[in-house]
């Protein structure tokens, strides 16, 4: 029974709408990556954010497929019966001949199903895949590489699944299943080679061998086209891995990445051009009233300033109310992620803020995970302190409380010389006594296990920031990821994100980049480079991005130490902003959440698998090309607020006057009105469609 879909991709302020009408037939959706319902960094994003919009236009017939892991299953899945007939006899089946495969629902927003394979209980039918993908891939995989052990596991199980499916279904089914990199790529090359009713789509959110020569010393970009790719791969020891990527994007109906640079890079080094980008979107939640999010800024911001009071108890002899959070975030690539520059950066900017005598102090925070045995005693002592300060300045404050009312009661004005009785004056000096400290607030708030060669601690080490009294840059690194449930600092990521000033991301090595991306829809102004997706996007969709808070930092055309001193002087003048400024620029910077929003981004996906699905299934669907089928051309213009000339606006983000420094009061409505009006200006938009869907499906005209 064709079921017909319909998709309304709604307006967003400024981008074209986008309503389609198309006949999906009875085709079925499977999404298959190692990072469904398991965190490991971005493309867990991906999966989890775009659920909610595939599932809308899927409904049913939509189903993600992951590893099963026990701690994740219990926190975040509800197993359930397979709702499907066809894929419960092929789960039954496969359950039959000694795989464990459980399905359930994924409790993210869209509740997609979800088809969990535990890989380790079929680890038997290892060496036996293995010879099969030697005999058929030439592929060899080492024993020792755990990695692609399980992306051999994976990639065999995840084709028996769609194998199985199919010949349980009734009907010859149009099945279409996305693979997202080289871990789930293998069940891609399978499909294939074994000539399953599968349009398939591979996507890679990076390429191995890139993030791999980026990591080195190696001149990459400018090098691309001449690397000889088998010879690198060797060389580094992961020529399988690589082999595993290169065969799932050369099989693939349809290959996709997530940018225009890595898009570059894949044609290089993976030998295709990938045939649409996909770039990755966010799931904006906007709020009724308009300042909330800056509500939420102040909000979490007094709980990262509780932290800093305990993890500097002793030595805050800083200005709380002058002082900025910076962050770094992501998987712990550390030239890759920009930590190297960012760390340099820091140590120039501490200087210019000391010389220039800036009564500015910047907390850096760098929240990469790395092995470590738990949090250190000094770290967890400075929350201990403040609390038992607090718990002072309660106690005192109560009795203080009783001994007014009583003397109020009887009509007299208390004897203040009497409010403190000498236990109250003893116990606060035992608190006071109690915040005396030897060492300096530490860097580290968990025992690193590689502490000697770690690349965070050896590099501060060597530029001496040691959150010394003098420096005007204190650096925290917290080597785990964040967590509401920390005894340390109880704050998820986003809230943290929410209570920082600026996100630093000065990747040399980033596909897309979520972690900008997530602080703009959160109005929370970011670096990144014209090396990451999301910067490059930006740059192409903003005609002056700084000016939004989005500053872009040139690592492509510029030495490291140029690009350095462009990072701290980025920094440096973000320190001389005044606070209603950064209140202005964070509402600007909030306004372009539409623009990396799945509703908006959602597209490309759709348009990957109505091109996945035309080359498999000709005789039932048909694709055809769009002249206009990329956003190119659309453009947010400068805020109207912004003086037009460059004098005018040397650093383009709003600053005033010393006098305004503290005023956090000013006609935020007016401001936003006129950059909202402004933005609702007739835009240079591609088409009145715009990229709209490239092609027409059979039945959405009623014709076959
Ligand atoms: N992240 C997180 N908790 C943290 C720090 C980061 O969940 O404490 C997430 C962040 O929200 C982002 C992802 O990690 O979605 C990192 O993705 P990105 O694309 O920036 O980089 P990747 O690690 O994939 O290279
Ligand atoms: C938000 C709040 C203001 C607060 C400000 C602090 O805008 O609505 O009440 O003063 O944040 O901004 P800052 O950049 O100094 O953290
Ligand atoms: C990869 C990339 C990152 C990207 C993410 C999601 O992990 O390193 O830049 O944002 O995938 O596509």
């Amino acid at each position: 029974m064709p079921l017909a879909r319909s998709l309304s991709i709604t307006s967003l302020s400024g981008l074209e709408e986008w309503d389609e009408e198309f006949d999906l037939e009875d085709a079925v959706l499977f999404e298959i990556a190692w990072e469904v319902a398991n965190k490991v960094g971005g493309i867990y994003t991906v999966i989890q954010t775009k659920a909610r919009l595939t599932a809308e236009e899927w409904g049913e017939n939509y189903f993600l497929v992951g590893p099963y892991v026990e701690s994740n299953v219990r926190t975040q899945v509800e197993l359930i019966e397979p709702t499907n007939p066809a894929l419960k006899r092929a789960i039954d089946k496969m359950n039959s001949s000694g795989c464990k495969v459980y399905f359930g629902r994924w409790l993210i927003e869209g509740s997609p199903y979800v088809v969990l394979i535990d890989v380790a209980f079929t680890a038997w039918n290892l060496d036996k895949w293995k010879k099969e993908l030697w005999d058929n891939f030439s592929i060899g995989v080492p024993w020792f590489d755990r990695e692609a052990n399980d992306a051999v596991l994976f990639g065999f199980l995840t084709a028996w699944l769609l194998g199985e499916y199919a010949a349980q279904c009734e009907e010859p089914p149009h099945i279409l299943a996305h693979f997202h990199e080289w871990l789930a790529g293998l069940g891609l090359a399978l499909c294939r080679q074994r000539q399953l009713p599968v349009a398939t789509i591979f996507t890679t959110h990076a390429t191995l061998l890139g993030r791999y020569l980026c990591a080195g010393s190696v001149d990459f970009y400018n090098n691309l086209a001449d690397f000889n790719v088998d010879k690198e791969a060797g060389d580094r020891q992961i020529y399988h891995r690589y082999c595993l990527e290169r065969t799932a994007a050369r099989c693939a109906h349809v290959f996709t990445t997530v940018s225009q640079i890595t898009a570059v890079e894949a044609e290089h080094l993976l030998k295709r051009k990938p045939d649409i980008i996909t770039p990755n979107g966010l799931n904006v939640k906007k709020f009724s009233a308009m300042h909330e999010f800056q509500n939420l800024h102040a909000q979490s911001k007094n709980r990262i300033q509780e932290f800093i009071r305990g993890h500097f108890y002793g030595h805050l002899d800083f200005n709380l109310d002058k002082c900025l959070f910076l962050f770094i975030a992501g998987r712990y690539e550390f030239s890759n992620k920009g930590a190297d520059i960012f760390l340099e950066a820091l140590a120039r900017l501490n200087y210019l803020l000391r010389v220039n005598h800036s009564d500015v102090t910047v907390v850096a925070f760098f929240i990469m995970p790395a092995r470590t045995n738990n949090f250190n005693v000094e770290t967890l002592k400075g929350q201990a302190v403040r609390k038992q300060l607090w718990d002072t300045a309660q106690t005192v404050k109560e009795r203080f409380g009783k001994k007014l009312y009583e003397s109020l009661l009887v009509g007299q004005l208390p004897d203040v010389s009497k409010m403190l009785s000498k236990d109250d004056f003893t116990m606060m000096k035992r608190a006071i006594f109690a915040t005396q400290r030897q060492c300096q607030p530490p860097i580290c708030t968990h025992n690193m296990l590689e502490d000697s060669n770690d690349p965070i601690l050896t590099c501060i080490r060597r530029i001496g920031l040691f959150n010394s009294s003098a420096d005007r840059v204190k650096v925290i690194f917290h080597p785990e990821f964040l967590s509401s449930t920390s005894p340390l600092l109880p704050m998820d990521y986003e809230e943290f994100v929410r209570g920082c000033h600026l996100g630093v991301f000065p990747s040399y090595y980033e596909p897309w980049g979520y972690t900008p991306a997530e602080c703009t829809v959160m109005g929370i102004p970011s670096i990144s480079t014209n090396l990451s997706g999301f910067g490059c996007f930006m740059e192409e969709h903003i005609a002056d991005p700084s000016a939004y808070g989005i500053y872009i930092l040139d690592r492509r055309y510029r030495g490291v130490d140029e690009s350095c001193n462009q990072l701290t002087s980025y920094l440096f003048q973000f320190c001389q902003q005044s606070r209603r400024a950064r209140i202005i620029q964070r509402n600007r910077t909030e306004r372009l959440s539409d623009l990396l929003d799945w509703r908006y981004l959602g597209r490309y996906y759709i348009s990957a698998r109505h091109m996945a699905l035309a080359k498999a299934f000709p005789d039932t669907y048909f694709y055809q090309p769009h002249d206009s089928d990329t956003a190119q051309g659309f453009r947010y213009p400068r805020p109207a607020s912004v003086p037009p000339s460059p004098s005018l606006s040397r650093h383009s983000s709003p600053r005033q006057s010393e006098a305004e420094e503290d005023d956090d009061r000013y006609d935020e409505d007016a401001e936003a009105e006129k950059d909202r009006l402004n933005i609702r200006q007739p835009l240079t938009l591609p088409s009145k469609k715009g990229p709209a869907l490239p092609y027409t499906l059979p039945g959405a005209n009623g014709e076959k």
